[in-house]
Order: structure tokens, then C-alpha cells, then sequence
């Protein structure tokens, strides 16, 4: 029996073929452009997600039996806007996660309707990337395309309705849309009329792990898989990648240093942080979790490199970066390329640089941005700490996980042990051991988790090198607030 795990990431699609025994055999990755059409906005066009699978799976299953295909799941990225008309056809490129031009409907929601009804109807606040400020904008911005809208939905949906032609969403990606009752698993009317949006236009929920549907005939034999094959409902990448980690249950921490950065909380219970600086949100196990995220992480290490250096050899770039240089930076980077979310809400703020000298060399710059996006992780750490959670440890995916020396920044940077998964695979991963629950291959996401996820390795924080990244990170701290008001006048 196989499993296919579906990442539809923000700057590719990762295909994962995985066997009834968790090992991975095969991996296919299909890029597809971003469009940033202005300063701050972020899109993606729906139908480039469905070539991705429809070109990715047979590909995938190159030299394999494809009529094995029990079952897929997605992880996708979070609270992207897809809009459908009533003949399901896209309407308009898809709003995401990292796009900043709700400005003025965060300040109506989180002002005018207010963060304490929000928070009470949804157990979230309004942050620019979330789905319903997107909607208030297509209300007021292109109100013919507004008329059309038949269904909404999130990035990894349209592709479960591609598959399907279920119109169907999970509790975990729903929580993102501030239109949930997150507490209570359901829509909630009152944010949906908030946003003059009726619940006929939503998708059906499910749980992560419950089947949507099978594969469409005329799709399964495109795909070549059988027409038997059964879709479970997925989750938000964030949440896939936790159960790709293992990170299920109460209590387990996974960061994700992918596009976004993000720092997940696990629990048995439903939680809201009394400030909304985190956000409270269904996992994929049926459970909640707390939730941090940073719009850009691994990608303004990708930013320096490709952009500002003209290099495709990050790691090169990391090798003059030797032990005792860190924590003995004097160069600071603020990672705010696309604004930011966690725990700071503010579309204004922007990648600063801060602290150079003419000593400074190009590996201090890459080192300063390695070591800012930790400190921004540990900002929304700091918030979970204050919140009485305890975090001993943590498990770490995502593409900038491949850099030991970012892993020990992060340690040491969070002072607390990092482990690596051995199927690095965060999202894909936890997508096909979804789809291995749907198929009944086990009886609970948490009882997949125990038996598939490994640790592979563990990097300890040094006393030593913590301390001094306590010092550096006491000086990071007053860097944002420092530059707060000017950033609000340079837009
Ligand atoms: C989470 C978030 C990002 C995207 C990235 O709230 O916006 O992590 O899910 O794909």
C-alpha cells in the first residue's frame, strides 16, 4: 500500500510516495512562480497548484505501482484567499499568507468589531495575512469579483476539490481564516456575516484525518492511481509539519524554518493567549495548538544569498562563520522583508541591518541573519514562556533546518536541546501519515506518530554560548521598538 503527502508549499510543491511502513520512496518537487504585483502583496495563481500535482504524482510514481494508492493527504500554506465562482473556476490569483495589503481591514476588524469580540467569536485577532481581512478587501477593492464568489477556500482545498470535487476544508487551515469558532470546531456566523459571506459559500470541515472523498474517475486515471483511492482532509502546513515531527498530543514544540518561520505548541486542551500575540488555532490530531509565526525565515537567508550576494551556495556562505564568532556579532538584521505577524503585527515593519562598521565582512551579514531570524523565534517564545507553558525542548524542520550552524544558533539562541526528525519531511510527511489514519493503517494521528517519527539527532545547547546570546538578544530586543515610528513613515 502507498501513501502520497502533498506539501503545496509558497514556492513549490513537494511530492512525497511513502509505504505502508513510513519510509519515503520517492520525492518530486515542482516549482511555481510568487507574484509580488506591488509593494507588500504576495500571489500565486490556483490553477499552477494543480499542474504541480497533476504533472508531480505521475512523475512521483515513475517506476512504481501506482495502483497501490491507498490514500493522499496535503499540508498547505496557510490562510491564502482561493475564490471560486459557480462554475469553480478561480476568480482571481490567490491572496497568501505573506501579503500585506489588508492594512486598513485589520484596523476595522481589530479597531471597529474589536479584539476582544474577535478573540471571544474565533479565539484569534486580526494579523494581515489571515483570510477574512482578504475578504473585506475583494468587498471593497474589486466588488465585481466579490459578486462572483461561489466558494472560498485555502491553497491546499483547491487542490483536495481538484482531486475530489469536494468542496471541503479542515479545522486546523480554518483556524487561520478568522472565521472559525475555533473553540467549538464550526463557522462562525457572526464573523461570516461580519464579512458579508453566508455559510453556503464555505467548504464543509472535516478533521485533518478524515476522508473528504475519493479520487474523481477522469483525475485517478490522469493521475494513475486507482479511482479508490481515498483524500482525507489534510491541514495547514504548520500543523502537518507537527505531525510529521511527531509533534502531537500535549505539550511537543516543533519550529519550522521554511518561507514563514514558526514556532508550534501542542495540546490536548483549547487555549487562547490572553494577547492574541499567538495564535490559537485546531491540529491536525484532533487536539489545538499555540502557534507564533514569522513571515520571512529561512527565505531572508535566501533573500541575501540569491538577491544581495548573486550566490546559490548558502552553505559556502556559512563557513567563515566559525564557533567562537558566534554570539560575538556586532552586526543586528531585523527579518521584517514582508512585515510581520508574530508577536509583533505590524505590516510597516521592514528587514533592517543595523550595527555595521568597516570591519564588517559579507559572513557578518550572512551571521546576522541567521541569528535575527532565531531572535524573532524567540520573541514568540518569550510569549509562550510568559504564558506558564514549558518548553524543555523542541524538534526542528523545514529547508533552513539543513543548516547545522543555524541549528546550533537556534539552540543555543533558545537555550534548549533541538531535535531532528529522521524523515526531515515536516508538512509531506505529516500529510501521507494523515492519509494512513483515513486509510485505517492507524487508529489515531497520535498512534501513527508513535510508531513512524523518529529522532535522528540532537544538538545541546553550551552554557557558554547561550549566555552570551542572552546578552545579544537583550540588544536585538530594543532594535524594532527603536525603529517602530519611523518605519510607519517610510511607507
Ligand atoms: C502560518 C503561516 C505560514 C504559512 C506558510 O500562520 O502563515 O506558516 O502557512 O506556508
Amino acid at each position: 500500500m502507498y501513501f502520497i503527502g502533498i506539501d503545496l508549499g509558497t514556492s513549490a510543491c513537494k511530492l512525497l510516495l511513502v509505504d505502508e511502513k513510513g519510509q519515503i520512496l520517492n520525492e518530486v518537487t515542482k516549482e511555481y512562480p510568487l507574484e509580488f504585483p506591488k509593494p507588500g502583496w504576495s500571489q500565486q495563481a490556483p490553477e499552477d497548484w494543480k499542474k504541480a500535482v497533476m504533472e508531480g504524482v505521475p512523475e512521483l510514481l515513475k517506476g512504481f505501482d501506482g495502483a497501490q494508492v491507498a490514500g493522499i493527504g496535503a499540508g498547505g500554506q496557510m490562510h491564502g484567499l482561493v475564490v471560486l465562482d459557480e462554475n469553480d473556476d478561480v476568480i482571481r490569483p490567490a491572496i497568501l499568507w505573506n501579503d500585506g495589503r489588508t492594512a486598513k481591514q485589520v484596523d476595522y476588524l481589530n479597531g471597529e468589531i474589536t479584539k476582544e469580540k474577535l478573540s471571544k467569536l474565533t479565539a484569534n485577532i486580526a494579523f494581515a495575512g489571515f483570510t477574512a481581512p482578504k475578504i473585506l478587501w475583494m468587498q471593497e477593492n474589486e466588488p465585481e469579483n466579490f459578486k462572483k464568489i461561489a466558494k472560498i477556500m485555502l491553497p491546499k482545498d483547491y487542490v483536495n476539490y481538484i482531486l475530489t470535487g469536494v468542496h471541503c476544508c479542515d479545522y486546523s487551515d480554518a483556524s487561520g481564516m478568522l472565521l472559525l469558532d475555533v473553540e467549538h470546531k464550526c463557522w462562525s456566523k457572526e464573523m461570516l456575516d461580519i464579512c458579508g459571506v453566508s455559510e453556503a459559500q464555505m467548504p464543509k470541515l472535516f478533521e485533518s484525518y478524515e476522508v473528504v472523498g475519493t479520487v474523481l474517475p477522469e483525475v485517478a486515471e490522469a493521475l494513475g492511481i486507482p479511482a479508490t483511492a481515498k483524500v482525507v482532509g489534510g491541514a495547514g502546513d504548520n500543523a502537518a509539519a507537527a505531525v510529521g515531527t511527531g509533534v502531537v498530543g500535549s505539550g511537543g514544540c516543533n519550529i519550522s524554518l521554511g518561507t514563514s518561520g514558526t514556532i508550534f505548541i501542542s495540546s490536548d486542551k483549547f487555549g487562547v493567549d490572553p494577547n492574541n500575540a499567538l495564535h490559537a488555532f485546531a491540529h491536525a490530531d484532533g487536539g489545538w495548538h499555540l502557534m507564533g509565526c514569522m513571515l520571512s525565515a529561512a527565505s531572508c537567508n535566501k533573500w541575501l544569498c540569491d538577491e544581495i550576494l548573486k550566490t546559490k551556495d548558502y552553505a559556502a556562505e556559512q563557513v567563515d562563520i566559525t564557533e567562537e564568532k558566534l554570539g560575538n556579532n556586532h552586526v543586528y538584521f531585523l527579518p521584517y522583508l514582508m512585515g510581520e505577524r508574530s508577536p509583533i503585527n505590524d505590516t510597516n515593519a521592514r528587514g533592517t541591518f543595523i550595527g555595521m562598521t568597516m570591519d564588517t565582512s559579507r559572513s557578518d551579514l550572512v551571521q546576522a541573519v541567521l541569528e535575527g531570524v532565531a531572535f524573532a523565534i524567540r520573541d514568540s517564545f518569550e510569549v509562550a514562556k510568559s504564558l506558564g507553558i514549558a518548553i524543555p525542548t523542541t524538534k526542528i524542520c523545514g529547508g533552513g533546518s539543513k543548516s547545522p550552524l543555524w541549528r546550533t544558533i537556534f539552540a543555543n539562541v533558545l537555550g534548549i536541546p533541538l531535535e531532528l526528525v529522521k524523515t526531515e519531511q515536516g508538512p509531506g510527511y505529516g500529510g501521507a501519515m494523515l492519509a494512513m489514519v483515513g486509510c485505517g493503517l492507524y487508529e489515531t494521528v497520535q498512534a501513527a506518530a508513535d510508531a513512524l517519527v523518529e529522532v535522528a539527532s540532537t544538538v545541546q545547547p553550551d552554557p557558554a554560548l547561550t549566555a552570551r546570546y542572552e546578552a545579544r538578544y537583550a540588544q536585538f530586543r530594543k532594535i524594532y521598538p527603536a525603529c517602530k515610528e519611523l518605519f510607519a513613515q517610510l511607507v
